[in-house]
C-alpha cells in the first residue's frame, strides 16, 4: 500500500501563475467577463485587481478559453517593466501580440518584382504578420498614436471580413508596472489608454483586460481621469470558507489519490490560510507530503502546523520583510498591533504617540509609506487609505514580534 500511495504526485501547486488543480470560486468574476464580451460597442474594459497571491494571473489564464469559445482572439503577456519604457516599445508590444495570433491570416497577394521567367506572373501571399504590421505602421505619418490607431483599424478591417471573429482581447498581467515617464517625455500608458478609447469609439471590438496589484486603477486614473469610466473593476477577494474547502478537497479527489484530508485537517488549513489561494496551495502541499509519510510509517495523521507556518515565513514573508528598514519595521509593527486593515497617515501618527518606540512625525510616516509602497509592502487606494499589500502580513509581523521578545 505505502509504495502504491507514494507513486502519486502531490497535486497542489503553490507558485506565481501556476494553474491550480481546481479553480475555486471566481464564477462571478468569469460571468462579469462574459458580460463584457457581449457589449455591442465596447464601453467597458476589465481590471482584475487584488493582493499578491490572490489569484489574478490564474484567473486571467482561465478567461482565455472563455473568450476563445466565444470566437474572440486573445493576445497578451506579462507586462515586464520594459513594455512601458517608451511609446515605441508599447506600440511594438501591441503589434507583436497581434502578430503572434494573426500571422497565418492571409490578406492578399502581391506581384513579385522578379525579372525573367517569360510572362510568368509571380505572386506571393501577404499575411497579417509582424513584418507587415510594422511596415504598415511605419508608413503612416504623424505621431506614434496616429500610426498605432491606423494599424489597429487596418487589422480589424481584415479580421472583420473573416466573419468568424467577434473581436480581440488584449490581456496584460502585472499592469501596475505600466506608467508614463514625463521626465523622458514618454507617455506609453497614455498611449495605450488613448488608442483603445479611440478604437472603441470607432466601434472596433478590441477590449483591454488588465490585471495587477490594487494600486492599478489609481495609477490609470492618475494618467487619464477618464480611466474610471473606461474600466469595470473586479477586486479579487480571499475565498469564502466553502470555496476554501473546495480548493483543499478537490485537487486530492480529482487526482484519485487514496489519501483523504479529514474534516479537522480541512478546517485547520482553511483557517490558517485565511482563504488566500496561495497559502491554501502552500499549506496543502506540505500537509499532503507529511500525511503520506505518516501513512507509510503507520502513524496517525496530524498536521505540524507550527513547522509549516515557520517554513512559509521563511519562504514567503521573510524576504519581503527584509526590504523594510529597522525604523520602517517599527512602524509596521505598530500598525499590525493596532489591528487596523486600512489606515491614513495622521491616524498612524497619533497611534505612535505614547507608544513603546520613538514616535513618528507626519512627514516621516508619509515618506516611509512611499518607500514601503515601492517595496511592495503597502498600497494606497484612490481614497488615500493605506493597507498591507501582502496578505496576512500583519499576522507574520506579530509572529516576528513575539519571537523577539
Ligand atoms: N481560485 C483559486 N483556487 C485555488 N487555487 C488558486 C486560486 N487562485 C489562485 N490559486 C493558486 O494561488 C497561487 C497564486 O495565484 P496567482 O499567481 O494567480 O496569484 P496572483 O494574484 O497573480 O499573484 P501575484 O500578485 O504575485 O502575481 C497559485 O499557486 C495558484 O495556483
Ligand atoms: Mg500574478
Amino acid at each position: 500500500m505505502s509504495n502504491y500511495i507514494s507513486t502519486f504526485e502531490n497535486p497542489f501547486k503553490p507558485g506565481a501563475g501556476h494553474t491550480p488543480p481546481y479553480l475555486a470560486g471566481r464564477n462571478l468574476e468569469i460571468q462579469e467577463f462574459e458580460k463584457l464580451l457581449k457589449q455591442n460597442t465596447i464601453l467597458k474594459n476589465l481590471i482584475i485587481s487584488g493582493l499578491r497571491g490572490i489569484g489574478k494571473t490564474v484567473l486571467l489564464e482561465s478567461l482565455k478559453p472563455v473568450a476563445r469559445k466565444d470566437n474572440w482572439l486573445w493576445a497578451g503577456t506579462d507586462c515586464a517593466e520594459s513594455v512601458s519604457v517608451s511609446e515605441e516599445t508599447m506600440a511594438m508590444r501591441i503589434l507583436t501580440d497581434i502578430a503572434l495570433i494573426t500571422s497565418n491570416i492571409k490578406i492578399g497577394t502581391i506581384a513579385k518584382n522578379e525579372i525573367g521567367f517569360g510572362d510568368d506572373k509571380k505572386t506571393s501571399d501577404v499575411y497579417l504578420n509582424y513584418s507587415y504590421l510594422v511596415a504598415y505602421f511605419a508608413e503612416i505619418p504623424g505621431f506614434i498614436s496616429d500610426k498605432l490607431k491606423a494599424t489597429l483599424e487596418m487589422v480589424w478591417q481584415h479580421l472583420e471580413t473573416l466573419q468568424t471573429i467577434k473581436g480581440f482581447v488584449f490581456a496584460y498581467d502585472e499592469a501596475q508596472t505600466l506608467s508614463d515617464h514625463s521626465e523622458d517625455k514618454q507617455y506609453p500608458l497614455s498611449l495605450l489608454l488613448d488608442v483603445f478609447t479611440y478604437i472603441q469609439k470607432k466601434n472596433i471590438p478590441f477590449i483591454l483586460v488588465l490585471t495587477g496589484l490594487p494600486m492599478l486603477l489609481a495609477n490609470l486614473v492618475e494618467t487619464r481621469t477618464y480611466s474610471e469610466r473606461l474600466f469595470h473593476v473586479v477586486m479579487l477577494e480571499k475565498l469564502t470558507k466553502e470555496e476554501s474547502k473546495m480548493a483543499i478537497l478537490k485537487p486530492v479527489e480529482m487526482s484519485q489519490h487514496p489519501l483523504r484530508f479529514n474534516e479537522n485537517a480541512v478546517e485547520e488549513i482553511a483557517q490558517q490560510s485565511g482563504g488566500y489561494p496561495f497559502f491554501i496551495q502552500y499549506i496543502c502541499r506540505e500537509v499532503f507530503d507529511v500525511f503520506l509519510q505518516q501513512l507509510s510509517a503507520g502513524q496517525e495523521l496530524s498536521i505540524p502546523m507550527d513547522a509549516i507556518i515557520q517554513k512559509l515565513d521563511s519562504d514567503f514573508f521573510s524576504g519581503r520583510w527584509a526590504k523594510a528598514t529597522e525604523r520602517e519595521r517599527d512602524l509596521l509593527t505598530l500598525i499590525a498591533n493596532s489591528g487596523k486593515t486600512k489606515f491614513k497617515v495622521h491616524e498612524i501618527v497619533s497611534l505612535s504617540e505614547g507608544g513603546k518606540v520613538k514616535s513618528f512625525g507626519r512627514s516621516q510616516v508619509s515618506q516611509m509609506f512611499k518607500r514601503l509602497i515601492a517595496a511592495g509592502l503597502l498600497y494606497r487606494d484612490s481614497n488615500g487609505n493605506y493597507s498591507f499589500a501582502v496578505p496576512l502580513l500583519e499576522k507574520y509581523i506579530l509572529r516576528v514580534q513575539d519571537k523577539n521578545y
